[in-house]
């Protein structure tokens, strides 16, 4: 049987992506993931996906029908192999192998890897490398996270942030992972092996939605190609003293504009998460924490704000009033001290005033002098919130008290 390492994974992206360029200029046909050469087994590095007190998922891409699982070992010996899918199933796939990995122990280290077998065509094994991350602590004193936004498919950036983004206990992807899913093949190499990186090392990824994100014809897809703590774009978790909140802007302009085709419905989005940000911030985890913040691509604050746009000759939203009309009440309810965002391509903070109680905090623009990533480490004293430049400066920060 042969044994193929995933690190062999880099020609079958490179195909992805000639494939993409190809089709892109409308003259090759299309092909699927099950028409790569039968020796290519597994597309990417397993991603550490959807950080949890009690696991993770393990998401990677492979590119013929396949049966896959995880081994794990903790730094006190214990080992064991996850391998069902909440529909009883051995996890399989032709495309996107997810994997979830539970029943771990809070705040612990561990180390993983994916196993791949082929199901159909010549026996075929692959093993990835052991990587290590650590399960979320919603009891722990302390936090340290990441953040990353608007990487737009910038190799170069993204591969500068990976180089200086230390060891975390999660990395939140903030959106505008790219700019337009104008091809299936755009999905993989974007979401789980991005600039060629092994991006989830040592920082397991959380993502929230951009609006590029969702943008073009291929954009439904997104959801089937990670994972997230809710399996939806929507969610909440505690690490450490920190409460987060994540949320999803929608897309940059009304769902009935021409440009979308008819593809988008996020207002229907918005009001769904409503309902659920008004129970969620009532659960005693998140109405007891000493930090609270928030998390959504498209800014809820920003200093100008235009009466109205003229979505048919350009305009788009800078911020996001349709989503803030919705959820301010409830933030400000819950106390919300920040909220992170992306979308401008250019770092900004605006502190809490009498209308908007919350800060907004803005991180950086795809371009390496744009680029940016912020640093939020939390103890019992303060939440700390550094960004910084691809040459590791500090450009900004602000600190946070505890609530009371
Ligand atoms: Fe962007």
């Amino acid at each position: 049987m042969n044994r193929r390492h995933f690190f062999h994974a880099t020609p079958a992206l490179a195909l992805l992506a000639d494939r993409s360029t190809a089709q892109a200029q409308g003259d090759a046909p299309k092909e699927t993931p099950d028409a790569a050469p039968s020796g290519v087994l597994t597309l990417t590095p397993p991603v550490v996906m959807a950080p949890r007190h009690d696991g993770a998922d393990l998401v990677w891409a492979v590119g013929r029908l396949a049966r896959g699982w995880v081994e794990w070992k903790s730094e006190s010996g214990e080992s064991g192999q996850a391998q069902t899918t909440p529909d009883g199933f051995f996890p399989q796939a032709s495309r996107v192998m997810k994997v979830p990995l539970r029943d771990l122990s809070p705040g612990k280290e561990y180390q993983v890897r994916a196993i791949t077998e082929a199901i159909d065509g010549p026996p075929e094994r692959a093993e990835s490398e052991w990587k290590t991350f650590r399960t979320l602590d919603p009891g722990a004193d302390a936090t340290r996270f990441a953040v990353w936004n608007d990487t737009h498919q910038r190799d170069e950036t993204i591969r500068e942030l990976h180089r200086i983004t230390p060891a975390s206990d999660f990395l939140l992807w903030n959106g505008d992972t790219c700019n337009d899913w104008k091809s299936e093949d755009l999905l993989i190499p974007t979401l789980l092996h991005p600039g060629g990186t092994d991006f989830s090392h040592q920082r397991p990824v959380l993502l929230t939605m951009g609006n590029h994100d969702v943008r073009g014809k291929y954009g439904y897809q997104v959801p089937e190609t990670i994972s997230t703590p809710s399996q939806r774009p929507y969610y909440a978790f505690r690490s450490g003293p920190v409460a987060v909140v994540c949320l999803h802007t929608g897309e940059d302009k009304p769902d009935d504009h021409p440009s979308f085709q008819g593809r988008a419905s996020f207002q229907r989005l918005r009001e769904r998460q409503a309902e659920w940000l008004g129970r969620v911030v009532r659960r005693p985890a998140f109405r007891d924490a000493p930090y609270r913040v928030v998390f959504c691509h498209i800014p809820l604050r920003l200093d100008e704000e235009p009466e109205t746009l003229d979505y048919a000759n350009g305009d788009y939203d800078h911020y996001a009033r349709s989503s803030r009309d919705l959820w301010h009440d409830s933030l400000v309810k819950w106390k919300a001290q920040v909220v992170i965002s992306g979308h401008t391509h250019q770092q900004a903070y605006l502190e809490p005033t009498d209308a908007f109680p919350y800060a907004q905090l803005i991180g950086g623009g795809p371009q390496s002098e744009r680029a940016r990533w912020i640093e939020g480490v939390a103890d019992r004293t303060q939440l700390t919130l550094t960004t910084r430049n691809l040459q590791d400066e500090t450009t900004h920060q602000v600190s946070f008290p505890p609530m009371a």
